[in-house]
This record gives structure tokens, C-alpha cells and sequence, in this order.
């Protein structure tokens, strides 16, 4: 179902009605793909980024298909940042004061291994991509455990389970995320609450540019995979798994172009 380009589908066509979405790193790639995705399916949702301009066009985007979108501009890796998303999502009445779906999207990579990659950005790359989940997946756990319900879906990646030759280090990031987030299934799991490890392999996004992959260090070696992804095939996945009925929970899904050989 193309639930983008949808905004005739009826209710009975639109999963996902009633709920309330909040979507980290929605301003580019993945995370807006889902906001549209999400949203189209009937669910309003709550999108976080740190560029206001495009936050608030998505916001627009949204409303001109008959969504409800809030906008909460902040940075993915700061508690403060965290803390204020959820505490706005939760004051927000078209949203229902309450939300059923967190996607922690917001993420970046490094090119380069453990001996190559440029080490001055490790810190920064570990505090947004591991902390900054960690600490959303532990405030929407504790949330999610008292309603008990709710969906907490983490965008990992395929390096989390096969060793990249582009990012190695990025890889040891999501493999901490896809750790973090099977260790909260279990704690979450028995108050009915769903977790889902999404791992994409490699889809076309800003993600290659902010990474520092060029054609040496990457484009020559995809170049044999054939057509790589679109964000909105991932935003497809995310929204099927949640659509499912609540007794049903999609832990794990890796999501490759098919003529991705590796990672
Ligand atoms: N593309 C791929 O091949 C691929 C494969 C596997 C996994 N992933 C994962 O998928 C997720 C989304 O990536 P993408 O491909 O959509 O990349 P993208 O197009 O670069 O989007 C990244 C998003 O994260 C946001 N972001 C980055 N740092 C942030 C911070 N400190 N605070 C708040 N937001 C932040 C960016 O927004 P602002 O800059 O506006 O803050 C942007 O909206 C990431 O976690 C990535 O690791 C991507």
C-alpha cells in the first residue's frame, strides 16, 4: 500500500489511525519517509530534528495530505532535548496527550575502520547514535510499561551483524543500538509493549554525504549492487510491522537492495 501518495485511503485502510508517532531525525531521509508513511496510514506524529526550515515543511507536507504533524526542533543526543520532545508530544491534544509509537531514527555514520576513521568524531557519533537512543528507548519503555502498550522501533543497520568495510566504527554504534534494544524487549515485552530492530542495508539518503563516503570509499564498491534503496521502502517496512495486530512483534528485520552482497 503507497500510503505516501495516499490521501483518499479510508479508514478502514488507514492502520495506524488513533495512534500518535513520535519520529527522531524526521527532517531527512528514513525518518521523514516515515513521518509521511506513518501518517498517511492515519497516525499523527510528533517530528524531532535539529533543522527547523525543513522540519516545518514536512510539518506542511503533511497537513496538505490531511495529517497532523508538531514539529519539536532539538538535537537527538541531548537528555534536555529528549526530555522536551516527549514532555511537548504528551501536552498535545490533536496528538491525544499521549504516544503509541517511538521510531529513534536520528543517527550518522563515519567512514573509515577503527585504524582510519576520523577519531575526533567519535564522541559525537556514539553520544547521538547509542546514547541519545538509550536514553529515548529508556524514557518510552518506562512510559510505555505503565500504559501498558506501545511500539519502540530502533533503526539499526546491517553492520550491526556483518562487519562493514565502509564504517566499521559507525557499525559498532548500531550494533550497540540493536543490543540495547533486544535487552529492553525483554524488560518491556511482559506489559505488552513491542520492540522492533530495523536494520537497513544501504539506502540513498544524506547519510552517505554526512558519513564522508565518496567514490573511493564506497561508490565504486556498491556500484555492482544495482539499485539501492529508497527511504520510503524502509518507511514501507516500519509501518507494516506496525500494523500488525498488538499479539504479534516483528523483533528483528534486515532490509537489503537485493544485490547488496555485503555488509
Ligand atoms: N542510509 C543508509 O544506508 C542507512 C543504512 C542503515 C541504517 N541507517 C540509519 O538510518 C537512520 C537515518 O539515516 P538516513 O539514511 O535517513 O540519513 P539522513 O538522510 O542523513 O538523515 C539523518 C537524520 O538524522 C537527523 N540527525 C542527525 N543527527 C541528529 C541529532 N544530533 N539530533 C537530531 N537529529 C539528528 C538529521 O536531522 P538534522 O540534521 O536536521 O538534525 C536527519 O533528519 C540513521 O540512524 C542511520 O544510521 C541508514
Amino acid at each position: 500500500m503507497d500510503y505516501i501518495n495516499r490521501s483518499d485511503a479510508t479508514l478502514s485502510e488507514r492502520p495506524l489511525a488513533g495512534k500518535t508517532a513520535v519520529i527522531t531525525g524526521a527532517s531527512s531521509g528514513i525518518g521523514r519517509a516515515t513521518a509521511l508513511t506513518l501518517s498517511g496510514a492515519g497516525a499523527v506524529v510528533v517530528i524531532q530534528a535539529r533543522r527547523r526550515d525543513r522540519l516545518d515543511r514536512l510539518a506542511e507536507d503533511i497537513s496538505n495530505r490531511g495529517g497532523k504533524a508538531l514539529a519539536v526542533e532539538g538535537d537527538a543526543g541531548l537528555e534536555t532535548d529528549i526530555d522536551r520532545l516527549l514532555d511537548q508530544t504528551l501536552a498535545w491534544k490533536d496528538g491525544g496527550c499521549k504516544y503509541d509509537v517511538v521510531v529513534i531514527n536520528a543517527g550518522r555514520g563515519l567512514a573509515g575502520g577503527i585504524l582510519t576513521s576520523d577519531q575526533s568524531q567519535w564522541q559525537e557519533l556514539y553520544r547521538v547514535n547509542v546514547l541519545g537512543a538509550a536514553y529515548l528507548i529508556r524514557r518510552a519503555g518506562q512510559y510505555m510499561v505503565e500504559r501498558k502498550g506501545g511500539d519502540i522501533v530502533a533503526i539499526s543497520s546491517v553492520v550491526a551483524k556483518n562487519l562493514s568495510p565502509f564504517g566499521a566504527f559507525y557499525g559498532s554504534s548500531k550494533a550497540a543500538v540493536s543490543v540495547i534494544a533486544e535487552a529492553v524487549r525483554r524488560d518491556v515485552a511482559p506489559s505488552g509493549v513491542r520492540v522492533s530492530i530495523v536494520m537497513p542495508g544501504i539506502a540513498l539518503s544524506e547519510f552517505q554525504e554526512m558519513a564522508g563516503y565518496n567514490q573511493a570509499n564506497f561508490g565504486n564498491a556498491v556500484a555492482q549492487f544495482g539499485k539501492l534503496l529508497e527511504p520510503k521502502e524502509i518507511a514501507d517496512t516500519i509501518c507494516w510491522l506496525l500494523a500488525l495486530p498488538p499479539h504479534v512483534n516483528i523483533n528483528e528485520i534486515m532490509i537489503r537492495p537485493t544485490g547488496q552482497i555485503y555488509p
